[in-house]
């Protein structure tokens, strides 16, 4: 294997990218970032760059918003000629996003193969536009990289076998990686927030189904502003309208989008991590903060069963009763993600498997699982 052409486009893409960037350099592949431009304000963007020194993308296909099929056409159209002139062995996609389902049609259409990380999430809605990417993925990945052995299951029935390698989860790997310098930064960044460890909530909403029911979110947030104890909230831009009501709240602090580094100091101050965040549940288990999620389901099941989080949507009753019987499990979750190598586990697999040119049969290897999970 010898050149990866990696398509990223979202916040949350820009961070599981960071650790498996450095690794694949370190096995000495060539990486040619593609940027979609599905996430392009700097709260969500330029600042996960600077913090967690990414490479600037190679090509940026300027896609911005729009409907599904918008962002999937367009960015499809603009990345073909990227991948016929760079000749990738393969293409590497990371989640459920438009980039990642742009990523892999625009290369399975040209006989390029696929390296799918974070295969096998399911939430089992399809609803949801994120788990139609999944499948979709997943199903046209040759190598499908699961960061659980749920995830590693979920494949396994839907009839995927081959190619599935289960090496940990990536978000963790970034956790270890800048978990320390978020502890030793912490204290400061309790003081510059005005805040007391352990004596806060932390919010964030995003989702577009959550945004869409304003009334609602409304109601959640006049529930939370009676509440006992200040809460942090990083206002994603989806969410700008709850800034033009901010100065009415006396316990809600509105506040831009975090950094990373930033993000992890309000996750180890908090007391309770509420959230409709994905990688945000995972992350709450993981520096083992509890979690409450605002959604009615999640692809994260091993965060419920293990008592780290628990799903009350946006209902206000089932909040309240969900913040009354917050506890804190006795045993971390934190080896459910295996041991912070998911990244070098994938640079190796793929720095081992033969180049495959464009339009070969991709070379697989028989199913492996490389690291066993506790759960
Ligand atoms: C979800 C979707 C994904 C979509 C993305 C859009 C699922 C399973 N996935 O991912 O398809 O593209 O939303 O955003 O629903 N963070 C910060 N600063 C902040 C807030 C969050 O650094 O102010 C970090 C968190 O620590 C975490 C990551 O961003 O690492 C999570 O990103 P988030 O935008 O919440 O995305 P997901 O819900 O994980």
């Amino acid at each position: 294997m010898q050149k990866i052409v990696t398509v990223i486009g979202t916040r949350p893409q820009f961070i599981k990218s960071a650790p498996v960037s450095k690794a694949l350099q370190a096995a000495g592949l060539t990486e040619i970032l593609v940027e979609t431009g599905q996430h392009y304000d700097d709260t969500l963007r330029a600042i996960f760059f600077q913090d967690l020194h990414l490479t600037l993308p190679h090509y940026n296909l300027a896609v911005g918003s729009g409907s599904h099929a918008y962002q999937t056409g367009e960015g499809m159209m603009r990345l073909e000629p990227i991948l016929l002139a760079e000749q990738p062995d393969l293409v590497l996609v990371y989640g459920d996003t438009s980039a990642t389902l742009v990523g892999a049609l625009t290369a399975a259409k040209l006989g390029i193969p696929v390296a799918h990380i974070e295969a096998g999430l399911r939430s089992f809605n399809r609803q949801m536009p994120e788990e139609i990417n999944r499948v979709m993925v997943d199903h046209l990945s040759s190598w499908l990289f699961t960061p659980t052995t749920i995830a590693s299951d979920n494949l396994r029935q839907e009839g995927i076998k081959q190619g599935l390698y289960q090496v940990g989860d990536v978000m963790l790997d970034a956790v270890l990686q800048y978990e320390q310098l978020a502890q030793s930064a912490l204290q400061d960044w309790l003081f510059e927030h005005n805040l007391e460890a352990g004596k806060y909530y932390l919010l964030t909403l995003h989702r577009a189904e959550t945004a869409h029911q304003k009334a609602a979110v409304q109601s959640v947030l006049d529930f939370l502003d009676q509440q006992d104890r200040p809460v942090l909230f990083p206002v994603h831009p989806r969410m700008s309208w709850v800034l033009s009501q901010s100065k009415q709240y006396k316990n809600i602090r509105c506040c831009s989008p975090l950094g990373y580094v930033d993000m992890l100091c309000a996750v180890l101050g908090a007391s309770t991590v509420l959230t409709d965040s994905g990688g945000l549940q995972k992350e709450a288990a993981i520096l083992e903060r509890p979690c409450v999620t605002l959604r009615t389901e999640t692809e994260w099941i091993e965060t419920i069963e293990s008592g780290w989080n628990q799903l009350v949507g946006l209902s206000v009753s089932a909040l309240e009763a969900a913040l009354k019987s917050v506890a804190t499990p006795a045993h971390s979750l934190r080896s459910c993600y295996g041991d912070g190598q998911a990244s070098h586990r994938i640079a190796q697999v793929l720095a081992e498997t033969p180049g495959a040119t464009t339009g070969a049969e991709p070379v697989y290897q028989p199913t492996v699982t490389i690291l066993p999970h506790p759960c």
